[in-house]
């Protein structure tokens, strides 16, 4: 038996939605929380997969951890080093923050190779660029990295790719460095300036932020603090697509709405209106559009985390829609799944032409995280019952996904099925 989502499509949603806390961002932090070797309380963590993952891993090491409703105490005084060949490694991508924090803590790391969406090769070049020229050894041997150094030694470093995991696991690996780092060519995205503004809070020394340089001075301790994690963006975006083809209104509070430029640019280019304030939204959806051509690319660009998403929400244009995607190779592999709900596109290398089609009712199967959530979409916007399988995908970023839609008048329940 296999949890699903049977959802029946067309309602039309209408209602108040509170932004959870930022996935990426908590992710991160939680990681980044274990170098003060202290307390530290993070507020607006979400429920999800990813983070009870982590948390998992955090007990393996001598950490405590105590998380009740969205608040996570973090204890990390006794903090042992251990090899860190956990199967939970294996389940997520964020776990190999864990290598910058233990060049930092322990000067030594033995660690799976991370998980995490197969929406590409995602290789690891950067990271291993980065810590080389911080004076660490590290090889690759077997699924499993192994790394050391004699000490931490800051050193200008120029990423040739911009990169959002190996900007963070550079910075967790600088904090306390002999010298000084000069980070240049670094991801800008909001989930790396609030991680910056974590570590400055507990006594980092990180100028920059939101540059695509940084300057990092070693310092010897950090001390634990509270700190509220920034909302999630992507979950902020996904929810605006979704109203912007099927809300009567939606208004979604506490969110940083300038982390959205792109996506709300595209949106109003499709004629779609909005009430924006700094930190809430309330969108009215479209009776109907044309097409939006898109390409994806480095924050503030259009993000590839919601590429999926604004594809699937593209079919139901009237013209033919362009999307681009320059991050993840394999981003459109969902469209197999759009597909059977006769979906009509054509893809030619990294772009797909989207001919407006209607979506018809089907049993569809989640294949990545933010792929579930286009396809969610996808059921939600066709005539219909459909059934969504491997909804685990989308429970891994999206905090109590049913009863918020739910609670937005969309007629969704979780079931079980029985597949032989
Ligand atoms: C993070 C996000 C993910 C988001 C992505 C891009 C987390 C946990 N995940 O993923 O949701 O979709 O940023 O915004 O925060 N690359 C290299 N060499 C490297 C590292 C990356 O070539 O060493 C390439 C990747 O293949 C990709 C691009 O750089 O084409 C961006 O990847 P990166 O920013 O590293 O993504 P993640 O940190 O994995």
């Amino acid at each position: 038996m296999n949890k699903v989502y049977e959802i029946k499509g067309k309602s039309k949603i209408n209602g108040t939605i509170n932004m959870q806390g930022s996935k990426n961002s908590s992710l991160a932090i939680i990681v980044a929380s274990i170098l003060c070797k202290d307390v530290v309380m993070l507020k607006n963590i979400p429920k999800i997969q990813d983070v009870y993952e982590l948390i998992e891993i955090l007990k393996k090491i001598n950490v405590k951890v105590s998380f009740i409703d969205n608040s996570l105490l973090i204890d990390s005084t006794n903090i042992k080093y251990t090899s860190l060949l956990f199967k939970q490694i294996i389940r997520f991508r964020a776990s190999y923050y864990f290598i910058g924090a233990f060049l930092s803590l322990f000067k030594k790391v033995e660690i799976y190779m991370p998980g995490g969406c197969k929406i590409g090769k995602r290789p690891m070049d950067q990271h291993i660029k980065a810590f080389n020229e911080l004076n660490v050894n590290i090889n690759i041997d077997n699924n499993k990295i192994i790394a050391s150094t004699t000490s931490l030694v800051g050193n200008e470093i120029v990423f040739d790719v911009v990169s959002v995991g190996a900007t963070v696991n550079a910075i967790l690996a600088s904090v306390f460095a002999n010298n000084s780092t000069i980070l240049k060519n670094v991801a800008c995205e909001p989930e790396i300036s609030d991680l910056i503004e974590f570590l400055n809070k507990m006594g980092a020394k990180i100028i920059g932020k939101g540059t695509s340089v940084l300057y990092i001075e070693g310092v010897n301790k950090l001390n634990g603090i509270t700190y509220e994690v920034m909302p999630d963006r992507i979950v902020t975006g996904t929810y605006l697509i979704y109203g912007a083809l099927l809300a009567k209104k939606l208004t979604i509070k506490n969110i940083n709405s300038k982390d959205n430029y792109s996506l709300i640019n595209t949106l109003i280019n499709l004629g779609t209106q909005m009430d924006i304030k700094e930190h809430e939204i309330t969108i009215y959806g479209l009776k109907e559009f044309e097409k939006a051509n898109i390409k994806t690319d480095v924050f503030p660009s259009f993000p590839s985390d919601l590429q999926q998403i604004m594809t699937t929400f593209l079919f139901m244009g009237k013209q033919i829609s362009l999307v681009e995607e320059t991050l993840f190779e394999n981003r459109f592999g969902f469209l197999k799944q759009i597909k059977k709900m006769g979906g009509k596109f054509f893809i030619y290398d990294n772009k797909v032409l989207i001919i407006p089609s209607l979506l018809k009712n089907s049993i569809v199967s989640c294949e990545d995280l933010r792929g579930g959530a286009a396809l969610l979409l996808a059921c939600m916007a066709s005539d219909g019952t459909s059934i969504l399988k491997n909804v685990e995908y989308i429970e891994r970023g999206y905090e109590d996904i049913v009863n918020v839609l739910k609670s937005i008048n969309v007629d969704i329940k979780e079931t079980m099925m029985y597949e032989a």
